[in-house]
């Protein structure tokens, strides 16, 4: 263990995903319209990612919107697609100056064309980025994944589990390691479902934008420890 908490040998998940939940009782814990709580978790992002990249993490997929999401009260959408057009930029370009790149997934089409041009700049911008990858869930569904990867691998003529995954989003990204899901529920919520077979499932009651490096410290440490077997003896 360093002194900074992370682990120094061992067992570094390649490739986490965090399912980013408890912004709406964060808020209203505080007395906060939830659009308050989501601002406080967009902040969060740039600390945690850059903390699981300084641990030696290659890659960080965040959900940041699910298909479903799209289906709360239409003031809570309209935040939320308000904070990605003027937080996206901003939240990105921290992590982009230090070499990552920034990719998607996702049914980008949902969003309006505005912000659709962001996304696209952001993700044309770095595309050379050389290092860690970020990789942004917005308006993603893991079942519409697998069903869009079957179709294309079938248009392809050929339905094997490689030509499946190659048309999944996380296409070329390490196996998914680790998922982490904060805010109390035990739950995958629709997330990365084909990505997560041999995922190690790290679970906190701390809200998200409460979540510290010092408890992704701790989960790495134990991921260190977790014994995987991918199914075998
Ligand atoms: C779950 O909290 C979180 C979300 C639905 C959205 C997460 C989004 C962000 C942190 C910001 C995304 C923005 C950018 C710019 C990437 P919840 O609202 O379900 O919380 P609750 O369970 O406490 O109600």
């Amino acid at each position: 263990m360093r002194s900074d908490g992370a682990t120094d040998s061992g067992n570094i998940p390649k490739h986490i995903g965090i399912i980013m939940d408890g912004n709406g009782r964060w808020a209203s814990k505080r007395l906060l319209p939830r659009s308050a709580g989501h601002r406080a978790g967009v902040k969060n992002i740039t600390k945690i990612v850059s903390a699981a990249f300084d641990s030696g993490v290659d890659c960080v997929t965040l959900y940041a919107f699910s298909t479903e999401n799209a289906f709360r009260p239409e003031q809570e959408v309209n935040s939320l697609v308000d904070l990605i057009r003027k937080q996206l930029k901003p939240m990105t370009r921290e992590l982009i100056e230090k070499g990552a790149r920034v990719i998607f997934s996702g049914d980008l089409s949902y969003f309006p064309n505005d912000v659709c041009e962001i996304i696209k700049e952001i993700a044309t911008e770095n595309a050379d980025g050389w290092g860690q990858i970020v990789n942004i869930a917005l308006n993603y569904s893991g079942r519409t994944e697998i069903v869009r990867a079957a179709a294309l691998a079938a248009e392809s003529g050929n339905v094997t589990a490689e030509s499946l995954e190659r048309n999944l989003y996380t296409n070329g990204l390490p196996e998914l390691d680790m998922i982490i899901r904060t805010g109390g529920e035990k739950r995958l919520s629709n997330f990365l479902l084909y990505q997560a077979a041999y995922s190690e499932l790290f679970f906190t009651d701390t809200l998200w934008p409460d979540f510290g490096k010092s408890e992704l410290f701790d989960m790495l440490a134990e991921f260190n420890h977790r014994q995987r077997k991918f199914g075998k003896v």
